[in-house]
């Protein structure tokens, strides 16, 4: 099962771990019992054409799309791709984010995911769990050895500072947010503070859930590559350092249209049009969230 297309971006974590820089969203799968042969299909044929990190959480499907996740990924492990290559991503809910609460959380995404060890956990979203509670649980479940790295998602730089301050808050691997072409607030502030951090920034909603897979702004950098809008919007992300992907796609034509975009490198030229019709933020603003 070797990749078609090597990735040519890897992001760093803090402990100097490499990975690659593009992975799969799975926002929807694990939603119908009736979709779930062709959900793991898709996620089969994704590994197949060298995707290696997947993005999933509890809350999506409520369970489902661990579920859809791990029998994809079973199966893969069964046909020979090496454990190490994958790097799953699953996501505990604010409301189970205690010390306690978060032990029994990741075991029951254990066992929906088939796996013995989850690679990168984030709390989904700051709730009422204090973050010392929420650091701690995380370090335990890093003691039993059920999660490798562990980090937050939906985090404005001011609870990233707060989460620092905490005890352990440091060994946060990395904060996933909303940042598309179309949703640049991150670049004032945050995004060059994780730089400076060497945490990666995961971005999620790359294509703002589809609005951007086809946007006329991006069509005329699309046709001087033969590329789609798409592939444009990705590519565009995929430039930025520090920064990893993750679109989702329900379609083997979409998932090798995104693997592709690995690809295709965006001219100065192909820069500045975006940048005149995507204007990155000139003020500080609220974090955009789904
Ligand atoms: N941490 C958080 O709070 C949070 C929030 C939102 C999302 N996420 C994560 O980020 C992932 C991605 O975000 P998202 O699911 O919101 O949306 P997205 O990736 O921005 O967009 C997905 C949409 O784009 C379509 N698409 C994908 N590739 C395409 C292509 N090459 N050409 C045309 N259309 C294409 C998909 O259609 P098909 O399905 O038909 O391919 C789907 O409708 C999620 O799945 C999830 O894992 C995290």
């Amino acid at each position: 099962m070797q990749p078609r297309v090597k990735p040519h971006r890897e992001a760093h974590f803090p402990s100097g771990e490499p990975r690659p820089a593009l992975g799969l969203g799975t926002w929807r799968l694990g939603e119908a019992p009736a979709s779930r042969a062709a959900e793991v299909g898709a996620l089969r044929q994704a590994l197949e054409m060298g995707w290696r990190v997947i993005d999933t959480a509890e809350m999506y499907g409520q369970g489902g799309a661990e579920t859809v996740t791990g029998q994809a990924v079973a199966e893969a492990l069964r046909a020979g791709l090496p454990r190490s290559e994958l790097f799953i991503v699953s996501k505990v809910l604010p409301q189970h984010a205690s010390a306690r609460g978060v032990q029994a959380a990741c075991e029951a995404s254990l066992r929906r995911l088939q796996l013995e060890q989850i690679d990168l956990y984030l709390l989904h979203w700051r709730g009422a769990v204090p973050l010392q509670d929420t650091v701690r649980g995380f370090e335990e479940l890093q003691r039993r050895g059920l999660i490798r790295l562990w980090g937050v998602s939906n985090f404005d730089l001011d609870d990233m500072r707060e989460l620092g301050a905490v005890p352990g808050g440091r060994a946060c691997a990395t904060n996933q947010v909303y940042y598309s072409l179309s949703q640049r607030g991150v670049e004032f502030d945050l995004l060059p503070w994780q730089r400076v951090h060497q945490m990666p920034l995961m971005a999620y909603s790359p294509f703002d859930q589809g609005e951007l897979v086809d946007h006329p702004r991006l069509r005329p950098v699309a046709e001087r590559h033969r590329a789609t809008p798409a592939q444009v919007a990705l590519a565009w992300l995929l430039h930025q350092p520090g920064v990893m992907v993750i679109p989702k796609a329900g379609n083997a034509l979409h998932l090798r249209h995104n693997w592709a975009a690995q690809q295709l490198q965006l001219s100065p030229q192909d820069l500045a049009e975006l940048a005149q019709h995507f204007p990155p933020p000139a003020a500080r603003q609220p974090l955009a969230v789904r």
